[in-house]
């Protein structure tokens, strides 16, 4: 179905889905914004990408593709951020928050050339990335949070995961609403997962991030878990993993791949 739900009497989740995107489409809490260096990026390991993130002198941040789109040197080794472009370290061409190459040294600025730049905010003490379709704008804005805390890697996806942190936390199944999903604890306490990778329970929280394909980065403040795990059996609170399944796509409409030529041209401009 459109929003991810299973149709009535159809038990989804129990037969699963033959393949779950990777990388759930949403915000992640990607970072310590206090680990994060001011007008320098820095490397980072995200959604299957090597990234690099910074500050901006004006307190933000941002999480680009390392990859320059010149000559491919690595913006995470020695590329340079200020509040209004991003520089590379090889031949110091420079691209906007947003991507665009502004200065392509001393050279005129070619059409087409853009850096992948990711919505980034910073929140709660975490940079937070979107993750969704290149070019593509969040709906609204990340959790409201406070991230930090320990970290630690697990292998799994991310939903077996977050399935994991919540049966230690003794959450019992429910339905999801919306962009939420709630539980009641056998403490009293309710739990909340907010997007696809925030889990919150009386002021304990739990923030998993996508690091590539098979691992996840656990980050918590005080969900006193140390058994973190994955729990891979799908029969395993179907309740939630048919509401995860609203995070497994994209609504923005793909972008037509860039073509090259005159005619290639003309259509990427238009
Ligand atoms: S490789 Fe980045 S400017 Fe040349």
């Amino acid at each position: 179905m459109a929003d991810g739900s299973s149709p009535p009497g159809v038990p989804a989740v129990a037969d699963g889905p033959a393949h779950r995107p990777p990388f759930p489409v949403g915000w992640f809490a990607v970072a310590d914004a206090a680990a994060v260096p001011e007008g320098a990026l820095v490397p980072l390991a995200a959604f299957g990408q090597d990234l690099a993130v910074g500050r901006t002198p004006s307190g933000g941040a941002l999480v680009v593709h390392a990859t320059c789109p010149h000559l491919g040197a690595d913006l995470a080794a020695g590329g340079r951020i200020d509040d209004d472009r991003v520089v590379c370290p090889l031949h110091e061409w420079c691209f906007s928050h947003g991507g665009a190459c502004t200065s392509a040294a001393d050279g005129p600025v070619p059409d087409g050339v853009e850096l992948r730049v990711w919505p980034t905010e910073v929140a709660g003490g975490a940079v937070w990335a979107f993750h969704g379709r290149s070019g593509e704008q969040p709906p609204g804005p990340p959790p409201a949070a406070p991230a930090g805390g320990s970290q630690v890697e697990v292998a799994g996806h991310p939903e077996d995961v977050l399935v994991g942190v919540l049966v230690g936390l003794g959450a019992g199944d429910a339905a999801g609403d919306g962009d939420a999903w709630s539980s009641r604890l056998a403490d009293g306490d309710v739990v909340r997962v907010h997007g696809p990778g925030t889990v919150e329970a009386g002021g304990r929280r739990a923030f998993v991030t996508p690091v590539d394909g098979f691992t996840v980065a656990v980050r918590a403040t005080s969900v006193a878990d140390p058994e973190w795990r994955a729990e891979p059996d799908r029969s395993v609170l179907p309740g939630f993993r048919d509401w995860y399944r609203r995070f497994d796509r994209s609504s923005a409409p793909a972008r037509r791949p860039a073509r090259s030529g005159r005619r290639g041209r003309e259509r990427n401009r238009g």
